[in-house]
């Protein structure tokens, strides 16, 4: 299976974040192409192309861009870089290798959707990243990518960034606008969607750091080149972030529709130091955890992973060996959303606070049979019915868990161990 390199083009250059490679390599040639275009002909290239939206949910990029409306004199592109699922390294490593590919995405994609100003989102703690990124809009600005009548053309248009302080609900869209806004990091009920009423109430447009990097390879390659990558339903190339005692853990580049199990055996050399495999999260600390019998027939797109009841996600394959206590991975990851839920909304505020009271009973040994049951019961209940999606990457994660490694947790509390 051929692994095209879109993203990672830029992979193993030399001083690749620089704008001279940049231009090297065709950069910012998209960018003149698509100012020759009017902004309606580029919404329908990027649905053409089917791209996907990287950031966790795959919502077409083009259909959510057309649903910004044409008329409004104000309008915002913001770029959520706030990496918060746990086992996501990946727009990091975007800005590692070359940042200019996102600053020429938000420009083509600002100037589709008639945005005059962007932000990119970024967690402070990506001090290193942020320092490249100021960089490149400096060198863009420098060079008339951004600023006032962009090479010569009528469309003016401003880039900054804005550091969260690294809170896991600020990567949710609407909590994401109100802390930029200044406020509290809270998500907002939909509808209004954001690309009516967003940030400062404008009609604004919220996409992940990868979808944004990928636009100005589908502009100069066009839509059909990316449709031949990938799946009918998922086409094109993703990043996959996987961690846990891999040979090889890192960042990968696959065609949608790779299958997931040779991406573990093949391009991360399989597990380290005999380790057999016990399971995966197929991507990051939301996803239903696949047990090692159905890693081997899944592939990574948005419809293999939905028919096994579980999700592609932001991308984060983690890898859990045997011998990993499950007890101890679904009190980490309880604990975790806990921690982050925002507090607004009951179900999520006292279901994640009660399943971790509820595994920390478990980890103590102070448990009964039945809290397994309990859990899946509290899960039950968190799903479906809060403002934004935290509490249901609560309950599904545990629900998987606490159903499949069922048997594990009950011997765990009868034994007393970590067995
Ligand atoms: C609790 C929570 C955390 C999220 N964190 C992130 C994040 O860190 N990065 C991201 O791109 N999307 C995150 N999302 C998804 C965003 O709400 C939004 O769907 C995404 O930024 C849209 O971009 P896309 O269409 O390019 O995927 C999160 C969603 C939820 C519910
Ligand atoms: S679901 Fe949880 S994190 Fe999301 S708004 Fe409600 S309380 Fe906050």
């Amino acid at each position: 299976m051929e692994k095209p390199k879109i993203v990672t083009r830029f992979a193993g250059l030399a001083d690749s974040r620089s704008l001279d490679t940049y231009l090297r390599h065709d950069g910012y040639q998209a960018l003149h192409k698509a100012l020759a275009m009017k902004p309606a002909e580029l919404i329908e290239l990027v649905k053409a192309s089917g791209l996907r939206g990287r950031g966790g949910a795959g919502f077409p990029t083009g259909l959510k861009w057309s649903f910004v409306p044409k008329d409004a004199p104000e309008k915002y592109l913001l770029c959520n870089n706030d990496e918060g699922e746990p086992g996501t390294f990946k727009d990091r490593y975007i800005l590692e290798l070359s940042p200019h590919m996102l600053v020429e995405g938000m420009i083509i994609s600002a100037y589709a959707i008639g945005a005059q100003k962007a932000y990119i989102y970024t967690r402070c703690e990506f001090y290193e990243e942020i320092a490249w990124m100021e960089q490149a809009i400096h060198e863009a600005y420098r060079h008339g990518y951004l600023g006032a009548n962009i090479l010569g053309s009528k469309f003016s248009f401003d880039l900054d960034h804005y550091g969260g302080a690294g809170a896991y609900i600020c990567g949710e869209e609407t909590g994401l606008i109100s802390s930029l806004e200044g406020k509290k990091g809270q998500p907002k009920l939909k509808p209004p969607f954001p690309a009516l009423s967003g940030y400062l109430n404008k009609p604004t447009v919220v996409n992940n750091t990868e979808t944004l990097a990928v636009i100005p390879w589908i502009v100069q390659h066009g839509p059909e080149k990316y449709r031949a990558i990938g799946t009918e339903k998922s086409p094109g190339t993703k990043l996959f972030c996987i961690s846990g005692p891999v040979k090889r853990p890192g960042v990968y580049e696959l065609p949608l529709g790779y299958p997931l199990q040779k991406f573990i055996e093949d391009d991360a050399g399989g597990l380290r130091d005999g380790k057999t495999l016990k399971a995966v999260i197929p991507g990051g600390a939301s996803a239903p955890v696949l047990t090692a019998d159905e890693v081997a027939k899944v592939t990574l797109d948005y419809e293999s992973m939905a028919n096994a009841k579980t999700m592609l996600g932001s991308g984060a394959v983690i890898v859990i060996p045997e011998g990993q206590s499950m007890v101890e991975l679904l009190k980490v990851t309880v604990d975790f959303f806990h921690h982050e839920s925002c507090g607004q909304c009951t179900p999520c505020r006292e279901g994640t606070g009660w399943l971790s009271n509820v595994m920390h009973g478990i980890y103590q040994r102070k448990a009964k049979l039945k809290d397994v049951e309990k859990m899946i019961a509290i899960a039950n209940n968190m799903e479906g019915r809060t403002i934004c999606a935290l509490s249901d990457a609560c309950a599904m994660p545990t629900r998987a868990i606490a159903t499949k490694f069922g048997d594990e947790i009950r011997s765990y509390i009868q034994r007393g161990n970590h067995g």
